[in-house]
């Protein structure tokens, strides 16, 4: 089976031949659509998609909200990245697990749950946790500035949490996830470790453990909610991890370097100095640059972001043994990325090549998206947003809007077509009217450009059933008669579909989306000038026949590329 094209492309070249310093190739373009056509008709959904099983295995780590703040636009764009990445790394033949990485332990979780003791309610937890956690995250700021005991009191309060959930992993094997807050003979054993001298009263291991009970509800409770918005985004994880799961880890990981005599203290903190990475340029004066300092662990004995991600590399090979491990995640994060990809090739147990197996997808700022309240932005808020204003739009005609799943899919491809036509890094300012002008380089031209081809399909069912797609046909005997004529748009496209399956290497092989979307965006184009020039309904029965098969050989490769989007074709507007 052909899965490519352009094995067999000598065949598409009719003659060369030399004038002066050139050499003239002159294309068979009857062969070359017929080429064309037959490969994708054969191929179908799998058009553009590797037919080989890699023996790789991708963790690809995305989207990765912070249950004790505002899920934000550089969620939403990680979301969205990563999505089509794991696709993308699929349809080459890697197998891939989603994995969200939630920021559900650390300082800042203290100072969201001693302000939930405060300001906040079960009720409305129950009701709408995202709303409700960022109601009282923004009580919980406005009381550290107001009051700076209130910080400290937080710090007090994540650090004694963190040492009964040391103590938990330590002593009872469990770790905070799975810990049942009920389990009687946990707790007794805990009391017993604590009178045994780990420096915990009686009283901080109750203050412990009723932290540790509510931090599992809200764990539990965001979680519920990003699953729904995650739903209508198309997206799933293969596994929801957490900075928490990694925490008991991050002992092994500060005595490691402890071992190298690579840690030191720094004003009460423990710090190690980052080598300096391969590619690191010298100084202005020619000297090597400077080394970085990173703190591993807090004044206060508290376990530190950076350390975190060291124990979870580790937690992750062992359980895994990756090829890649692949994270998506805002630019401001780079210095962070490069400073664990350094450490982590002085962890234990580890291959050597370790270092190279990591990849930090970057990506910049998104203006223009952000709600009332500030940076924070509610998926369900954008993507209702996303529905008016494709509603808003007067092209529909007399028949009128389409139905509503529709419509939240032409939202939904506009809100991720605008995040994409760029490329990643570029900060973009974002601009509803522009993300869903069908006339535009936007998703909604994409769906209408399906949709129209779906069309030519309802209204001409004869040649589905004599052309290259009916399921009978033998491909092998398929031609364009003799004496057709191929225009130079019906060229043109027929290139462009040729295209597809290097597009999708190629911006794999980049991490860069915005090929796939900017090739998307051109296909339309052909598209639509081949749509406009090529009847089929009227056209005479030799032409019609090879016309509808391009169109649907076109639909086809649209289908696929808007599908590794993450998104639904539409089938009609
Ligand atoms: N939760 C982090 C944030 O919101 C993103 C996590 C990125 N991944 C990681 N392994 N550090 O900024």
């Amino acid at each position: 089976m052909r899965h490519s094209l352009g094995q067999s492309g000598a065949g598409f070249i009719e003659t060369v031949t030399a004038a002066g310093p050139y050499l003239n190739f002159r294309l068979n373009e009857r062969r070359m659509l017929a080429e064309v056509i037959t490969s994708v008709a054969e191929q179908g959904s799998m058009f553009g998609h590797s037919p080989q099983l890699l023996d790789s295995l991708v963790l690809l780590e995305f989207s990765s909200p912070n249950i004790a703040k505002p899920f934000h636009m550089g969620h939403l764009r990680s979301t969205i990245i990563g999505n089509i990445l794991s696709n993308l790394y699929r349809s080459q033949g890697h197998q891939v697990l989603n994995i969200n990485y939630l920021g559900d332990w650390g300082t800042q979780y203290g100072i969201l749950a001693l302000g939930f003791e405060h300001f906040g309610c079960r009720e409305k937890l129950q009701e709408d946790p995202i709303r409700h956690l960022f109601q009282v995250y923004v009580a919980s700021q406005a009381q550290v500035a107001k009051c700076p005991d209130f910080a400290a009191q937080a710090r007090r309060y994540f650090s004694t949490m963190e040492r009964v959930a040391a103590l938990l992993a330590d002593r009872c094997g469990v770790s905070v996830d799975a810990w049942d807050p009920d389990a009687s003979d946990l707790a007794a054993t805990l009391r017993q470790a604590a009178a045994e001298g780990e420096h915990l009263t009686e009283a901080d291991l109750a203050d412990g453990l009723r932290a540790l009970r509510l931090w599992q509800l809200f764990r539990s409770q965001s979680i519920v909610s990003y699953e729904r918005v995650y739903g209508d985004l198309g997206v799933s994880f293969h596994s929801y991890e957490g900075e928490s799961q990694s925490q008991a880890v991050v002992p092994r990981v500060l005595e490691h370097f402890q071992q190298q005599g690579l840690l030191r203290e720094s004003d009460g903190a423990l710090v190690v100095d980052v080598p300096p990475a391969k590619n690191s340029h010298p100084g202005p004066d020619g000297a090597d640059p400077p080394p970085q300092v990173a703190v591993l662990q807090k004044a206060d004995g508290a376990s530190i972001y950076l350390s975190r991600d060291l124990a979870t590399i580790m937690r992750r090979y062992a359980s895994h043994t990756f090829d890649r491990l692949v994270y998506v995640a805002g630019s401001e994060q780079e210095l962070h990325f490069q400073q664990l990809f350094q450490l982590a090739g002085l962890l234990p147990g580890l291959p050597s090549d370790l270092p190279s197996r990591l990849e930090h997808i970057s990506f910049g700022r998104v203006a223009g998206m952000s709600t009332r309240e500030g940076t924070a932005v509610f998926l369900e808020d954008v993507l209702a947003e996303a529905r008016r204003q494709c509603l808003a739009r007067e092209e529909w005609g007399s028949r009128g809007p389409p139905d509503a799943a529709t419509v939240a899919m032409l939202g939904l491809s506009s809100v991720v077509v605008a995040d994409l036509t760029s490329r990643r890094i570029k900060n973009y300012n974002f601009c509803w009217a522009k993300a869903t002008d069908p006339k535009g380089d936007t998703g909604m031209l994409l769906q209408y450009t399906h949709a129209r081809l779906c069309g030519i399909e309802r209204t001409n069912t004869n040649l589905l059933e004599s052309g290259a797609f009916s399921p009978g046909q033998d491909l092998g005997q398929y031609r364009l008669p003799d004496d057709v004529e191929v225009p130079e748009c019906a060229v043109q496209l027929a290139m462009e579909v040729s295209r597809f399956p290097e597009v999708l290497r190629m911006s794999l092989a980049s991490s860069e989306p915005s090929i796939l979307v900017q090739y998307l965006l051109g296909l339309c184009r052909c598209i639509g000038t081949a749509h406009q020039e090529l009847k089929v309904k009227d056209a005479p029965a030799a032409e019609a026949q090879w016309r509808f098969d391009l169109f649907r050989a076109s639909r086809a490769t649209l289908s696929n590329g808007i599908l590794l989007l993450g998104l639904t074709p539409v089938e009609r507007v």
